[in-house]
């Protein structure tokens, strides 16, 4: 097989789950590394000096000392939020109804919808990201608009239309019915299509009654290879609120589980106050759980228990959760994912981060075969990092001895300044 482009620098690879296993026999580095590339997959990997003999027709691109790694995936979104990200002074129940969905109600709008859609996309991508599974809004047209706008940037993504039937404001809700219809309509429109798929969207327990969810997770059924995505256990007013709604329930997620929404393709974003019969049960189904640790500082929810769940085998992602997340950046994500495993008591290393952002990621949302990894047949999703792209970065990185030294000041202060160069689909798109 022939190469088309070969880029050459320092290559991040994966072998294992640096979350369960000592992360050295999963997580490596080769200083002098390439990784070539033909019809918008990776072809080989391995040292620059055997890929430039293998390939001596192939286009060079030579990075020098930037670390090429997979391109950031960040498994859970809200892509409407885009605009009231940094919203001040609320914590959950409350941001949602004074910033979320208001906010949420211009996407009626499509031609709005279209431009949050593409506006987010480009911030995710000069953030390094080139995976995102998003929520639209109740509008199918929202999801319609933002997976237009990942097709035309070439990008692999995951989307649902979020769906609540009680407790949002008029214009914000559907019913069991017609959440049912259009995302079954959606499904048939999107999944599968291009580089999309699709996720059933129940928003979260509270707003959708049980005949929604139990609609839902027949739809699930139906199409048991799409996603579920929705959220669990958040925050504890949030927490006491399901138990109010769901008297019957054990627990927060047996409100999903009793409805059919428990599954090993379902995706749960937040996870912080989990008790050990919903953690049995998680760990048991192959459901994957989402750390999103800036939104969790931000909006007050908690301190999730990341390297607890992850040695439990749990597949976890890592998210922004924009707008709840305070930045579009997996970078300042995974520094805020160490900053709140220190105040756990577990100093994550930047070999974990890393996994947590890529490979872990791609695998809580069941893409681990395509995207998340450099290696030959995946998806060329590539993002390269400047390890000194700032003044600051650059005098500490002086100091580092290790590539994991030299790499942790870029995770803890880097930002879209420290992304040099982004690949999509074998295509290096400009950042
Ligand atoms: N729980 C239900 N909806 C949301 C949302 O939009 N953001 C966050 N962070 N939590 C939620
Ligand atoms: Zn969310």
């Amino acid at each position: 097989m022939n190469a088309t482009d070969l880029i050459l620098g320092q290559t991040f690879e994966v072998t294992g789950n640096p979350m369960v296993s000592a992360w050295e026999s999963c997580v490596a580095v080769n200083s002098a590394g390439a990784v070539a590339l033909a019809d918008g997959k990776i072809v080989a990997t391995g040292d620059a000096a055997d890929l430039r003999a293998q390939f001596p027709l192939a286009r060079v691109t030579d990075y020098g000392r930037h670390l090429i790694c997979p391109g950031f995936v960040d498994a859970h979104v809200h892509y409407p939020q885009t605009a009231i990200i940094a919203s001040w002074g609320k914590q959950l129940i409350d941001w949602l109804n004074t910033y979320t969905f208001p906010e949420e109600m211009r996407l009626a709008d499509t031609v709005y919808a279209q431009e949050t859609a593409a506006r987010y996309l480009d911030l995710v991508l000069s953030h390094g990201t080139t995976t995102v599974c998003s929520y639209a809004t109740i509008h199918p047209a929202s999801v319609d608009a933002f997976f237009q706008a990942a097709a035309a940037r070439d990008m692999r993504t995951v989307a649902g239309k979020t769906c609540m039937d009680r407790n949002a404001p008029d214009g914000l809700r559907d019913t069991a019915q017609s959440a049912y219809d259009d995302s079954k309509a959606l499904i048939a429109a999107w999944h599968g299509k291009g580089r999309a798929s699709y996720a059933i969207t129940p928003r979260f327990s509270p707003t959708s009654s049980p005949g929604q969810l139990n609609a839902l997770g027949q739809l699930w059924s139906e199409y048991p290879d799409c996603l579920m995505q929705t959220h669990l256990s958040e925050q504890i007013p949030e927490v006491e609120w399901v138990r109010s709604l769901f008297p019957d329930a054990r627990d927060y997620l047996d409100t999903y589980e009793a409805h059919g929404l428990l599954g090993a393709r379902g995706v749960y974003g937040h996870a912080i106050y989990l008790e050990q019969r919903e953690i049995d049960r998680i760990a048991e189904t192959g459901a994957a759980l989402v750390h999103c640790p800036t939104s969790n500082s931000f909006i007050g929810s908690g301190l999730m228990d990341v390297a607890g769940l992850g040695l439990r085998g749990i597949p976890l992602g890592l998210a922004t959760d924009t707008g709840g997340g305070s930045s579009f950046s997996m970078l300042r994500t995974m520094a805020a994912a160490y900053e709140i495993g220190q105040l756990r008591g577990a100093a994550l290393h930047p070999a974990q981060l890393m996994y947590l952002a890529t490979a872990g990621s791609a695998r809580s949302l069941h893409l681990q075969d395509r995207i998340g990894l450099l290696a030959p047949g995946y998806e060329a999703d590539i993002t390269v990092l400047d390890l000194s792209s700032t003044p600051a970065i650059a005098q500490r990185v002086r100091q580092a001895e290790t590539i994991w030294e030299a790499l942790f000041p870029t995770i803890m202060m880097g930002d879209d300044r420290a992304i040099a160069d982004v690949w999509v689909a074998g295509t290096r798109v400009t950042p």
